[in-house]
């Protein structure tokens, strides 16, 4: 009977999200209202996280990757396999699909729509990509596109934020790398933070500095959102002391010539134990840090990882839960 009525209140919120059928390539593509029925909606589903409801049974998601993957792949194939939906695959395209007989992308979305019910792609190209999309017959949901965005990767940081503060209105956010060019997580949660009202400070070199066509659209917005350039170590750990959440998108580091010269930017922006134990100690107040991972040497002191600062892999868990949420909303129950 509990179980019951568990899946009612799922299909109440589902139908009141209202986002049966439609693709998601941007998190600018749901309401503020939408992305906090998704919210109540994984947390709904929290408790069949690991275990299984037949929500989707007779439903095929297609997951097709043109770049490497751990976390989005497998955390959307556990969603599916968890709604009782089928999984199909392709991680290597390049190899082994008919890409590799010069097949347009168009053509394969086109033909794998028929297949699936819901398309995830992940592809290097954002331009090549959303093109693709628009041949599909079946809800895409971008699982990050090019530089551009990666829209359920702020999702499910941002619902970690809400599951730990009940709120993000107000909570002060530092998004920060030494490359905020290419940080398509950091663009999509910048956007979706100012919308629900959270502070954001986007922390990077002023020669890596987020796109101008990103900072004009959260101006659009009108949030709460300012830049801080070219800080060094001390500098950045002083800036993060006030923050409750640290959000690190990750970047790509140059190999040859570029590397040593971008791992000395990279320094100013490493995130220290000392200084989140010296805030722990002295305020008794937690500064959470999150890193969309995977991570690489020299972002962040990996005694982090055993301290309640630690939520990189605290929203794992989450993750499987609002994209059990975004495709049972997609595919409707
Ligand atoms: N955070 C993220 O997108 O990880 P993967 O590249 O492993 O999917």
């Amino acid at each position: 009977m509990a179980n019951e009525n568990a899946i009612k209140t799922v299909r109440s919120l589902v139908r009141n999200i209202d986002y049966e059928g439609k693709s998601l390539l941007s998190i600018n593509d749901l309401t503020n209202d939408q992305i906090y029925g998704l919210f109540e909606l994984a947390r709904a589903l929290e408790p069949w996280n690991r275990s299984a409801v037949p929500l989707l049974t007779g439903n095929v998601m297609a997951a097709l990757f043109f770049q490497p993957s751990t976390r989005t792949r497998m955390s959307f194939e556990t969603a599916m396999h968890r709604l009782g939906g089928a999984v199909i695959t392709e991680a290597t395209p390049m190899v082994s699909s008919s890409i590799a007989k010069e097949e347009s992308l168009a053509d394969m979305i086109k033909v794998v729509s028929k297949y699936a019910n819901v398309i995830v792609l992940r592809h290097p190209n954002d331009v090549d990509a959303r093109d693709a999309v628009t041949y599909s017959d079946a809800p895409v949901i971008s699982g990050g596109f090019g530089h551009w965005e990666h829209p359920t990767q702020a999702l499910l940081d941002m619902y970690t934020l809400w599951r730990t503060h009940n709120k993000v209105e107000g909570v002060k956010v530092c998004i920060a790398s030494a490359d905020l060019v290419a940080a398509r997580t950091g663009h999509s949660m910048a956007y979706g933070l100012a919308r629900l009202g959270a502070d954001v400070t986007l922390a990077c070199p002023k020669s890596n500095r987020t796109p101008p066509e990103v900072m004009d659209k959260l101006a659009a917005v009108g949030g709460n959102v300012k830049e801080e350039f070219d800080l060094t170590q001390d500098g950045f750990n002083e800036l993060i002391a006030g923050m409750d959440l640290v959000y690190l998108p990750g970047c790509s580091a140059p190999k040859g010539a570029e590397a040593d010269a971008f791992k000395k930017i990279m320094d100013d922006y490493y995130v220290r134990f000392e200084t989140l134990d010296k805030v722990r100690q002295e305020e008794g107040r937690i500064v959470h840090v999150t890193h969309t991972l995977p991570r690489r040497a020299g972002e962040m002191d990996l005694r982090i990882d055993t301290t309640p600062n630690q939520q990189y892999f605290e929203a794992i868990a989450y993750s499987v839960s609002i994209r059990m949420a975004l495709v049972a909303s997609i595919l409707g129950v």
